[in-house]
């Protein structure tokens, strides 16, 4: 399978509000419609455990959460959408994982790094009032992420640091254990919009200045006549330069409505009548959405459900794949080891096959298991040279491709992970045979 997977963790640590909107939920619930890629969305809740002590709180985000993407359109169908602790396994992996991991790796974790600074100029111990979770959390997000062999991982620069150590625990894995987990890449959201809050700041709930994204009508209507501006009087020009209010406006308008209140803004509006067409834009787009998400918090039987069906697409992923990783441990069934040899002699193998073409070169390529093409060669002068090559990728893997690069080529469709895990197949069942 070399379908492209993306995985994306939402904390439930509050209400959505229209940053998370702008910045997260609309460009994400765009991207899961995409069919060439397979989307994983789930709400990170013991995640929140870290930071939230009040278990009405976790449980009535979780639900507002749930309930703002599916409103927005998240298609439960069409991706796998969860909640993490219905997913056991992953906090099992977390072990595995943490296991594999330095702990000087987590010493140096942004979130870690920062409690420890402030206590330290506080001239507290470093660790008081750091709780191992927070130390954790690192390592339970690269379980969130290892778990599903999620490829892409769209976050924040905030949070490129975690997706770095997940590489690195999957690596280290992979080292000890043979190929079972994909090294994730961060896919870095650096032109998603942040939307400024009603003082100015960025939107955040840390500043206390949001506006929440399901606020009823009259609600949003007051809350975006509350958003700062200069004291300027109508007729008199506008700078739509640091003007929360236009970047707001920007956010959910086209670019010749945008351009409509720059010139409006130049030739003096007043400050109401631009709030107000502010909040008339915005109402625009969320009301048919805040409709759906009034029916759905009044159905919490629906999201549980949701989530239920989630919940078994996730473990028909998770489940044989912790078995597997189980038993790469060594966590097995004590009679294991036979069964698995007999069954690993049966299973049919990737291929190289060399050949020569009319131009009287020699090429090779490589097959799966199956006899889809993963990797063609160019030709070569000598079939000699072609079998070095073949060597190369048989004993150094993937990363012979650095040397290789001009002489052969990825199959379309075919991911470098694809091709790893076939070249380590081979390996195995090469120092498998020579066991027996
Ligand atoms: N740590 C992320 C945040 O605070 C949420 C999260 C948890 C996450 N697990 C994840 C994001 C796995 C991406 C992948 O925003």
């Amino acid at each position: 399978m070399s379908i492209e997977r993306f995985l994306t963790g939402i904390t439930p640590s509050g209400t959505p509000h229209l940053g998370n909107y702008v910045g997260s939920i609309r460009p994400s619930v765009a991207a899961s419609l995409r069919t060439d890629v397979q989307s994983f969305y789930f709400l990170a809740d013991y995640h929140a455990l870290i930071k939230i002590d009040d278990p009405a709180r976790i449980q009535r985000s979780t639900l507002e959460i749930a309930a703002s993407w599916l409103a927005c359109g998240l298609d439960p169908d069409k991706v796998v959408f969860y909640r993490q602790s219905d997913v056991p396994e992953i906090p099992e992996l977390t072990w595995f994982l943490s296991c594999v991991l330095g702990k000087g790796v987590l010493n140096r974790a942004h979130a870690y790094k920062a409690a420890v600074d402030k206590n330290t100029a506080a001239g507290l111990d470093v660790d008081s009032d750091v709780n191992v979770g927070l130390f954790m959390y690192p390592v339970l997000m690269g379980a969130d992420i290892l778990m599903f062999n999620a490829h892409q991982v769209p976050v924040g620069r905030d949070q490129v640091q975690h997706i770095e150590m997940a590489r690195d625990m999957a690596n280290s894995f992979n080292h000890r254990y043979g190929l079972h987990f994909t090294a994730p890449e961060a896919a870095i959201e650096d032109n998603v919009a942040t939307l400024p809050g009603l003082d100015g700041r960025k939107m955040s709930k840390s500043y206390d200045n949001t506006i929440p994204l399901f606020a009823p009508r009259a609600q949003l209507q007051k809350l975006i006549g509350g958003i700062v501006t200069d004291s300027k009087a109508p007729g008199e020009a506008k700078s739509v330069e640091g003007s929360a209010l236009f970047q707001i406006y920007q956010a959910f308008a086209s670019p010749q409505d945008t351009e409509t209140l720059r010139q409006a803004y130049a030739s003096g509006i007043g400050w109401g009548e631009a709030k107000q067409l502010v909040f008339e834009r915005i109402d625009q787009e969320l009301a048919p959405l805040r409709a759906s998400y009034d029916a759905l918090m009044n159905n919490p039987g629906k999201i549980e459900a949701i989530f239920q069906a989630g919940a078994v697409k996730a473990r028909a992923i998770a489940t044989p794949f912790m078995a597997e990783l189980r038993h790469a441990v060594g966590l097995r069934d004590l009679r294991a080891k036979d069964a698995a040899s007999a069954k690993t002699a049966k299973v049919a193998l990737p291929v190289f096959k060399q050949y020569r073409e009319s131009d009287g070169q020699f090429y090779f390529k490589f097959q799966s298991a199956d006899g889809k093409l993963l990797l063609q060669s160019r030709g070569f002068a000598s079939p000699k040279v072609a079998g070095q090559s073949i060597a190369a990728l048989q004993t150094q893997g993937i990363s012979a491709l650095t040397d290789l690069a001009s002489q052969v080529q990825l199959a379309d469709g075919v991911a470098t992970s694809d091709l790893e895990a076939a070249l380590q197949a081979l390996r195995e069942a090469k120092a498998e045979s020579k066991t027996k």
